[in-house]
């Protein structure tokens, strides 16, 4: 829907991008030569069913999984994370938020080790406590948490709202240009919802971050994307504005998938987020 920023150059794509798993008889190609454009600052959503291929083309995208074959090209050139180093770099620009927040935390870290994480990603080794200190609360303050609550307890001390808030403030820390959010709201009650996508969408405002929302949910895909991909199997059977491959899909698929959602055109309320 902000077309305006479909003219920002393409930061991350790839070509014929494919995973398979087992083989044999118990081959499963779970991305199958996808195709893909990643622009700055752009709101691109990934839409398909369980199973169609959306955390794995994540996982890839994110240098956790191997692709199979075909190339992603990052910043104009192949990728290469071939080396611890080159990971470490790659990872300060790319990085995700998970279904699951509980996954995505080591369970002996307590807060303050979790933000502190973050700073040394970035380089900031050289920083007094004090300002450390500065940085996480800043972030912190950014998701509508108290750090001086916070710091000394373990993730699983925290409620539900208040770990995907960490999560978000870890993103604030990082700073990243790409920001993959796999399912990220679907834990959470509905008025956390809104305040989690709305201090997304800030961030991006902000720092100009690309975020790629996967999703089940179509109706959340319209209202917030700029790009949306439909997979089914593994394929990207639909792709374009929101407005194109929502209200004017082409796939019998994507057909099939608005048809279980009665109520696409009531507008979402972001006014109650707090
Ligand atoms: N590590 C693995 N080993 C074997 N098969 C796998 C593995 N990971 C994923 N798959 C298979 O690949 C396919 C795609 O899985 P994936 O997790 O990418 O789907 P998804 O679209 O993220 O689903 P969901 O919406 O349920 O999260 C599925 O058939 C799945 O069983
Ligand atoms: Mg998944």
């Amino acid at each position: 829907m902000n077309n305006e920023i479909k003219t920002n150059e393409v930061f991350l794509s790839a070509k014929k991008l494919r995973r398979e798993f087992g083989s044999g008889d118990n081959k499963t190609v779970a991305v199958n030569d996808v195709d893909f454009e990643f622009r700055r600052g752009e709101i691109i959503s990934i839409v398909g069913e369980s199973g169609s291929g959306k955390t794995t083309l994540a996982k890839m995208v994110l240098g956790l999984l191997n692709p199979s074959g075909g190339e992603i090209i990052y910043e104009g050139k192949r990728r290469d994370i071939s080396s611890f180093a080159k990971r470490k770099l790659y990872w300060q620009n790319i990085q995700a938020i998970f279904q699951d927040p509980f996954s995505t935390y080591n369970i002996f870290n307590k807060v303050d080790a979790v933000l502190d994480d973050c700073l040394r990603l970035q380089g900031f080794v050289q920083l007094s406590k004090e300002e450390k200190f500065e940085k996480m609360k800043d972030a912190c303050q950014f998701v509508n948490l108290k750090f001086e609550e916070l710091s000394n307890k373990y993730p699983f001390e925290l409620s539900g709202g208040q770990m995907q808030r960490l999560m978000i403030a870890r993103i604030f820390m990082l700073k990243p240009k790409l920001l993959i959010a796999d399912e990220p709201t679907s834990m959470i009650d509905a008025c956390s919802r809104a305040t989690i996508l709305d201090m997304l969408l800030k961030l991006r405002d902000e720092i100009n971050m690309t975020i790629v929302f996967i999703t089940h949910d179509i109706g959340l895909a319209y209202y917030i994307s700029d790009t949306v991909y439909i997979m089914e199997h593994g394929v990207i059977v639909e792709q374009g504005t929101a407005d194109e491959a929502i209200l004017h899909p082409k796939s019998d698929y994507t057909k099939r998938l608005l048809g279980d959602v009665p109520k696409i055109y009531e507008p979402w309320d972001f006014s109650k987020a707090v």
